[in-house]
C-alpha cells in the first residue's frame, strides 16, 4: 500500500505535495517522489523516508503549481530509487504516481515490448505507464479515452495520478478498488489516498466511484465514467478536525492515540445509545432485520481479527446464535457455506483492506446480508456494505491500531445487546444494566490511563532485551490476549505468542524458562481458578508472570507484577485489559528505540493482496 498526493492550483505545488505525503507515510516508507509541472516535468525520487527527499529538494527553487507526489510500499521490486514513483513512459509523454497492484503486469510488458516499449524498474507501475501511452499514440483520443482503455485492459488494484506532456498543467485521476479522495477549495484542486493529507486545506471533498476518472484543472474537476462521459459528483464535507491528524505534543501518534481512547469511546457510545436506548436506524438496522439472523460470520484482518474474536464470545453468550470468526484472506478463497439467513460482519479501520473487501464482495454475491463496522466515511468497504456502523475514533495515523480498535469492541458490544434484546434473550432489566456499565468505560480506560502509565513505562525498560513472550488467558482473556501480542510483534520486533491458558500444558509450556515474560489476563470471575493454577504451572517453571486483573480478583500470591484495573462486568474486560497491553507494547517499543509510528514491513491498511 503507497500514498499517492497531487495538487493543481494558485501555489506552489511543492509544499503541498510534500506535506501531504508526509501525512501518508503511515501508507509506506521505502522511497519517495515528486513531479511537478513548472515549463516541463520535472522529477525527484529518493529511496527511504521521505526526509530522503526533502533533503535532495533543499537546494531546489520549484516554482510548478500543479504536481503529483508518491510514498511506497514495496511490493514489486525492492525499495531503491529506480523503482521509486513517479514512473514515465519512454519518451516522457507520460507521467504518472500510483498505489495498488497490477496483477497482470507480466502480460502486458510482453505485449508491450512487441511493440517496442523498454523497462527500466521492476515494478508493476510502469507497465500502467507505457501501456496509458501506448493507447494515447494508437487511437490518438487524448487522455480519457487512454485512461479509460487501459482500465478495461488491466486487471488488479489502482489509484493513479497522470500528468501527459501534451496537457500542461493538468492532472487526470482513475481508481479502482485503491482509496482516492479529491478536494477542493478557493487555491486550487488536491487529491490524495487519505484524507489527513488534504485536510490542512479543504474538508469539502469528492469521491471518485470505482472505475471512474477525472481531470484536474486549477479551478474545477471534471469527472468521466467509462464511456468517457461527463458524470456529475456532489461536493460532500468531512467532520474530522486538522489537529486529529496531528501529534499535539506526543512523541508518537500510537501514544498520542492510546490517550484519545476514552474521548472516542464516549463518543462512538453517544453516537448510538440515546435516551438508554441503542438506535442503529442511522445505517438502516431494524430490529426486525436484527431478530432474523440465525448466524453471524465476522470477517476481517489483523487485529481487527482480534475484534471479531472478542466479539464472537460477547454474541454467542448473549445472543445464543453462532458466531464464526474467520481471517478474510482464507475466508476469501475457502468457498465459505454461509446460512441464507445469516449476517457477514466486516471489520476494518481503514475500510479499504484488500482481503476484507474481497470477503464482503464474497458475501454479496452468496446474497448474505453484509455488515462493516468501518473507521473511514466514505471508505471502499463502508460504500459497498448493506450497512455500515462507523466507529468515531476519528483519523488514526500509527499502523499499530490502538483507539480504533477499542471503538469497534464497543460497536460489537452495542450490536450483541440490541440483537439479544431484539431476540427477547434478555430483558429491559439486563439491557438498562449492559448500557449503565457500558458509559462507565471511558472514565475507566481514563482510570487506567492515569494510573498505570508510568508504572508500565518503569517495567517496560526491563523487557527491552527479550527475544521472546507469552500471553496466556481463558475466555474473553484469551481474545484480547491474541491482540497483545500482536502489539508488541508488530511495534518491537519480539516473537510473541499468545495462548487459551488450559491449552499451555499440551507443549508450549516446555518454552518457559527463567524470567520467560508471560503476560497473564484474568478478569473472567467463573473461570478465576482455572487461569489462577496456570499462572501457576508457568511460575514454577521460573516464567516471570506479569499479570493483568481487575480489583476484586487476587493475584498477588501469583503475580511477579501486577497491573490492577478497575471492575466492570465481564463482557466488558477487554475494553480495560487492551489499554495495558497497548502501553506495555509502546513503552517496550521505546526503550529500544525503534520508530513506534512506522514499524518496518508494514502499513497501515493493506489495500493490496
Ligand atoms: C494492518 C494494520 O495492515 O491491517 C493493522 O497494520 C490492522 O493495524 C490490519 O489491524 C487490518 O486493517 P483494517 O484497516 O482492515 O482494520
Amino acid at each position: 500500500m503507497c500514498g499517492i498526493v497531487g495538487y493543481n492550483g494558485k501555489n506552489k505545488a511543492v509544499d503541498i505535495l510534500m506535506d501531504g505525503l508526509s501525512k501518508l507515510e503511515y501508507r509506506g516508507y521505502d522511497s519517495a517522489g515528486i513531479a511537478i509541472f513548472d515549463k516541463d516535468i520535472e522529477i525527484y525520487k529518493a529511496k527511504g523516508k521521505l526526509v530522503n527527499l526533502s533533503e535532495k529538494l533543499k537546494d531546489k527553487d520549484l516554482n510548478g503549481t500543479c504536481g503529483i507526489g508518491h510514498t511506497r510500499w514495496a511490493t514489486h521490486g525492492e525499495p531503491s530509487e529506480n523503482n521509486a514513483h513517479p514512473h514515465i513512459s519512454n519518451d516522457g509523454n507520460v507521467t504518472l504516481v500510483h498505489n495498488g497492484i497490477i496483477e497482470n503486469y507480466q502480460e502486458l510488458i510482453l505485449k508491450l515490448e512487441n511493440h517496442k516499449y523498454k523497462f527500466y524498474s521492476e515494478t508493476d507501475t510502469e507497465v500502467l505507464t507505457n501501456i496509458i501511452d501506448y493507447y494515447y499514440k494508437k487511437y490518438k483520443l487524448g487522455p480519457i479515452d487512454a485512461i479509460n482503455r487501459t482500465m478495461v485492459r488491466v486487471r488488479g488494484s489502482y489509484a493513479i495520478a497522470v500528468m501527459f506532456k501534451e496537457y500542461p498543467g493538468e492532472i487526470w485521476v482513475a481508481r479502482k478498488d485503491s482509496p482516492m479522495i479529491i478536494g477542493q477549495n478557493k487555491d486550487g484542486v488536491y487529491v490524495a489516498s487519505d484524507v489527513p493529507a488534504i485536510l490542512k486545506y479543504t474538508k469539502n471533498v469528492y469521491y471518485i466511484g470505482n472505475m471512474e476518472a477525472a481531470c484536474l484543472k486549477k479551478d474545477k474537476v471534471i469527472f468521466y465514467d467509462l464511456n468517457g462521459d461527463v458524470i456529475q459528483k456532489e461536493l460532500k464535507r468531512i467532520k474530522w478536525d486538522v489537529s486529529a491528524a496531528e501529534k499535539e505534543g506526543y512523541e508518537h501518534f500510537m501514544i498520542k492515540e492510546i490517550n484519545e481512547q476514552p474521548e472516542v469511546i464516549k463518543r462512538t457510545i453517544n453516537s448510538y445509545v440515546l435516551d438508554n436506548k441503542i438506535d442503529f436506524s442511522k445505517c438502516g438496522l431494524t430490529r426486525d432485520k436484527l431478530k432474523s439472523y440465525k448466524q453471524i460470520y465476522i470477517v476481517a484482518c489483523g487485529s481487527a481479527y482480534h475484534v471479531g474474536v472478542c466479539a464472537q464470545y460477547v454474541l454467542e453468550d448473549l445472543t445464543r446464535i453462532p458466531v464464526r470468526v474467520e481471517m478474510a484472506s482464507e475466508f476469501r478463497y475457502r468457498k465459505p457455506i454461509l446460512n441464507k439467513n445469516g449476517l457477514v460482519i466486516i471489520i476494518s479501520q481503514s475500510g479499504e483492506t484488500a482481503d476484507s473487501l474481497a470477503a464482503l464482495r464474497e458475501a454479496k454475491n452468496q446474497g448474505i446480508d453484509t455488515l462493516g463496522i468501518i473507521n473511514v466515511v466514505g471508505s471502499s468497504i463502508a460504500r459497498e456494505a448493506d450497512y455500515v456502523l462507523y466507529t468515531l475514533a476519528g483519523p488514526e495515523i500509527s499502523v499499530a491500531t490502538t483507539k480504533a480498535f477499542s471503538t469497534q469492541l464497543i460497536v460489537s458490544y452495542l450490536l450483541a445487546i440490541e440483537i439479544a434484546s431484539a431476540k427477547r434473550k434478555i430483558n429491559k432489566k439486563v439491557y438498562n444494566n449492559l448500557l449503565k456499565e457500558m458509559v462507565l468505560l471511558p472514565d475507566k480506560v481514563q482510570y487506567i490511563l492515569d494510573n498505570l502509565t508510568k508504572d508500565i513505562q518503569r517495567i517496560a525498560s526491563k523487557f527491552s532485551h527479550i527475544k521472546d513472550a507469552f500471553y496466556i488467558g481463558r475466555g474473553l482473556d484469551y481474545a484480547i490476549s491474541l491482540e497483545g501480542s500482536l502489539k508488541l510483534k508488530e511495534v518491537s520486533y519480539i516473537h510473541s505468542e499468545a495462548y487459551a491458558a488450559g491449552e499451555l500444558k499440551h507443549g508450549t509450556i516446555s518454552l518457559i524458562e527463567d524470567n520467560t515474560l508471560v503476560v497473564g489476563i484474568v478478569t473472567q470471575n467463573n473461570i478465576y481458578e482455572k487461569s489462577i493454577s496456570n499462572f501457576v504451572e508457568v511460575k514454577s517453571r521460573g516464567g516471570y508472570m506479569l499479570i493483568i486483573a481487575p480489583e476484586d480478583l487476587n493475584i498477588n500470591k501469583v503475580s511477579n507484577h501486577s497491573l490492577i484495573i478497575p471492575n466492570t462486568i465481564n463482557y466488558f474486560y477487554p475494553s480495560l485489559t487492551v489499554i495495558p497491553l497497548q502501553l506495555i507494547s509502546y513503552y517496550i517499543t521505546v526503550s529500544k528505540g525503534l520508530d513506534v509510528d512506522k514499524p518496518r514491513n508494514l502499513a497501515k491498511s493493506v489495500t493490496v493482496e
